[in-house]
């Protein structure tokens, strides 16, 4: 590796003032670094002209880049400490800036360190940008050399001044079944918080990214709008202070309340990185730039395809059993699936898992359900030609198991209180802080995977938040390190579970959606939106978390109609078409399709296979939301090189003699002629547009006519259709 300390460009002019251009291709970030004065912000936006730079320098305003807390108390401040000598002030000034270029990854690390103007405090304030996206990535790392511990009371990853105006905030909130809804809020004088507790999970309720849109109204396709990830998978706290100032000043970090960190002398306390990024292209295009990212840098397998699967859970629950599970194995190797994975239900000797009650924490096979094990299921996996997947929730332990017998002060309990339980009555979290919690977690996974290498998929769930205070592990003064300690380590097991098993496909499930977030992508290869697979309910919430998270990421199973969450019923090409848009499986039991239902899929299947590529690793191009309340939903996806394409639409809403609005296509390449062929056809009369030739100039403004219905006897309140673009000579 190639690293080069660039010779930073501090044009230091004749005022106090060094500039600090962090940029990728599209996006400025301008700072001004000169040693001995205040880190300050000036421009955060489309990429900046280096020719305008000395002007902009000498004339925007400059504010404070990463504010904390002392000598100006009465403004918003990213970070707060308490010193070795009990004093609460501090006061930061740049010490120094580098730049260090490593070629062979082609990225850029901005290190800007800044130091108390009283005691050996440092607060590095770091940017990385890699040559080939948009995104910046920003955290800070925290270290000091006095005396004794200091409290690190707030600690913010980041700090963005946004010019006030009519500026939108959006943000994702939701419940158990119910995730991911997009909301969309105009920022006013106050504070918008934005913030999650759970303590486990951080994405059911909330979520750590936010999107600014500085034009009014968000729109999918048009205006500057900034999008902010916070990359960490425990508790967070976004928050928007619009106050007497021109400013909305956004800060996003771990949640410090309860978490007092006590930093040790010469420890380095590194917060978990923002990803910062911008486009003009509305709210679309910062998904887009997220979503490169994230498959580029972020997503483990970011660029490879993922199996169409079955998931046992809604088809069979807690009822496995060795015929009904190789039953179903037969059946999505039928239908042209490529694995089948077991949920929950399968573990437990001495207390078996016939329900959420017990057996959590020991992962040994229920004989009496399984007589021939996990090899014998990866015996008929493999006669059958897929692959095998497996559940499991290391994190946690009922009360009736054998390893809370035997250890019960590895979970999470408030010192000399009763233990407090959560799902079934009687489940507990396990104090992952505790390196020998993190052991018997890390050795959960490792004992499967050395026992079963052909295990090809892992679905890890975590089903209860903490919700009492208290480490067996941490020391008497320590306890407000729980949750850190918990996500680091979290973190720790990933990290290793990744160095031995780096091919393992690996989904987070946290109760349905409670780990959808950039910390732990890294680690794992997509998430399970929720355990509602209503499929209308599920273009809501596909479509919010697409603000921020690729298709390829988004768990989409096609379910029973009703479905058994919200028991609407569906027909069987709605189902399939909102499940085709994301990561597709199926989550039922296959003999109780009918026959109908089960060759429409099977065909789905087939066709979601070549068109795969394009859904899982192109761009997505939202065109018109669920959320506008017009009846109608529309997405695309485009390949890179603008040659075959795919398209959703989805009626939300059926009104008769209602008119929905004509979507006009995106992201095709005007100059290029495309065929329309339709996919998952359900009607006899085929659209008049498929097989014809239109350019992408003519799509993109008009789209194409859809008739409003299916025709008779597929008519319903649920029409849908998807349409395939391919370019031709
Ligand atoms: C919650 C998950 O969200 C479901 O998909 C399923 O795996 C159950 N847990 C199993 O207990």
């Amino acid at each position: 590796m190639r690293m080069t300390l660039l010779a930073l460009a501090l044009a230091v002019g004749a005022g106090a003032s060094a500039q600090l251009h962090v940029g990728t291709s599209n996006v400025s970030l301008l700072l001004d670094a000169q040693p001995g004065e205040r880190f300050e912000y000036v421009y955060f936006g489309p990429a900046l002209a280096e020719a305008d730079i000395p002007a902009i320098m000498a004339t925007e305003t400059h504010v404070d880049a990463y504010p904390v807390y002392g000598m100006d108390v009465c403004n918003p401040y990213a970070f707060a400490a308490t010193h070795a000598d009990g004093s609460m002030a501090t006061d930061v000034r740049v010490e120094s800036a580098t730049q260090t270029r490593d070629e062979a990854a082609g990225s850029t690390t901005t290190r800007v360190r800044l130091k108390d103007t009283m005691y050996p405090f440092y607060i590095d304030v770091v940017y990385l940008t890699r040559d080939d996206c948009d995104v910046i990535e920003t955290w800070t790392e925290i270290s000091h050399q006095e005396r004794k511990p200091v409290t690190l009371t707030e600690f913010a990853s980041a700090y963005l001044p946004i010019r006030r105006g009519d500026v939108w905030l959006s943000h994702l909130n939701g419940a158990w079944g119910n995730e991911g809804n997009l909301n969309q809020e105009k920022l006013t004088p106050g504070i918008k918080t934005i913030r999650n507790i759970d303590g486990v999970r951080n994405s059911q309720n909330a979520h750590s990214e936010v999107m600014f849109s500085l034009d009014g109204k968000p729109d999918e396709r048009k205006g500057r709008t900034i999008g902010a990830a916070l990359c960490y998978s425990g508790n967070f706290d976004l928050s928007v202070n619009t106050d007497a100032s021109a400013w909305h000043r956004f800060t996003a970090g771990i949640d410090a309340d309860n978490s007092a960190y006590p930093l040790a002398k010469g420890e380095v306390f590194v917060t978990p990185a923002l990803a910062l990024t911008y486009s003009d292209a509305g709210t679309s295009g910062v998904s887009r730039n997220f979503h490169r990212w994230g498959r580029k840098y972020r997503l483990c397998h970011g660029d490879t395809e993922r199996k169409v699967l079955l998931n046992s859970w809604e088809g069979i629950y807690f009822d496995v059993n060795e015929p009904v599970v190789k039953e179903m194995m037969g059946d999505i190797a039928e239908m042209g699936g490529e694995l089948f994975v077991l949920d929950d239900g399968w573990f437990g000797d001495k207390y078996p898992r016939t329900g959420d009650k017990s057996g959590l924490g020991d992962w040994v096979i229920d004989r009496n359900k399984l007589p021939d094990g996990i090899s014998g299921l990866l015996k008929a996996a493999d006669s059958l030609g897929i692959k095998f997947g497996i559940w499991i929730e290391p994190e946690m332990a009922n009360k009736y198991s054998e390893l809370y017998d035997k250890h019960p002060d590895w979970i999470v309990q408030a010192p000399g209180r009763d233990p407090i339980y959560g799902r079934g009555g009687t489940q507990l979290v396990l104090d992952l802080g505790n390196p020998a919690v993190q052991e018997h977690v890390f050795n959960v996974f490792d004992r499967l995977m050395s026992e079963y290498p052909a295990i090809d998929y892992i679905k890890w769930d975590a089903n209860m938040p903490i919700k009492n205070h208290g480490s067996h592990y941490q020391s008497a003064d320590g306890q407000s390190r729980l949750y850190i300690d918990y996500h680091r380590g979290f973190e720790n097991v990933c990290r290793r579970i990744r160095q031995k098993y780096p091919d393992v496909t690996v989904q987070a499930c946290a109760s349905g959606g409670g780990r959808a977030n950039w910390g732990i992508l890294p680690y794992f290869d997509e998430f399970w939106v929720s355990d509602n697979t209503d499929p209308l309910q599920r273009v809501y919430m596909q479509w919010g978390t697409s603000y921020f998270f690729p298709a390829m990421t988004m768990a989409s199973h096609i379910s029973a109609s009703p479905c058994h969450a919200t028991h609407r019923a569906t027909p069987i090409k709605y189902r399939v078409d909102v499940a085709m848009s994301g990561r597709l499986g199926l989550e039922l039991q296959p003999k109780h399709m009918t026959d109908f239902e089960k060759e429409f899929s099977k065909k789905a299947i087939e066709t979601y296979k070549q068109i795969r590529p394009v859904i899982q690793l192109g761009d997505q191009y939202r065109l018109h939301s669920p959320y506008e309340g017009d009846g109608v939903a529309a997405l695309m996806y485009v390949d890179e090189p603008r040659d075959h394409a795919v398209f959703f639409w989805y009626k939300t809403e059926d009104f008769h003699n209602h008119h929905y609005p004509r979507v006009a296509m995106d992201g095709l390449d005007p100059d290029k002629m495309y065929r329309i062929t339709e996919l998952n056809r359900i009607d006899d009369n085929p659209l008049a547009c498929d097989g014809q030739i239109f350019s992408g100039a003519w799509l993109m403004a008009n789209g194409v006519d859809l008739p409003y219905r299916h025709g008779m006897p597929y008519m319903s309140d649920y029409s849908s259709r998807v349409l395939r673009l391919d370019a031709v000579d």
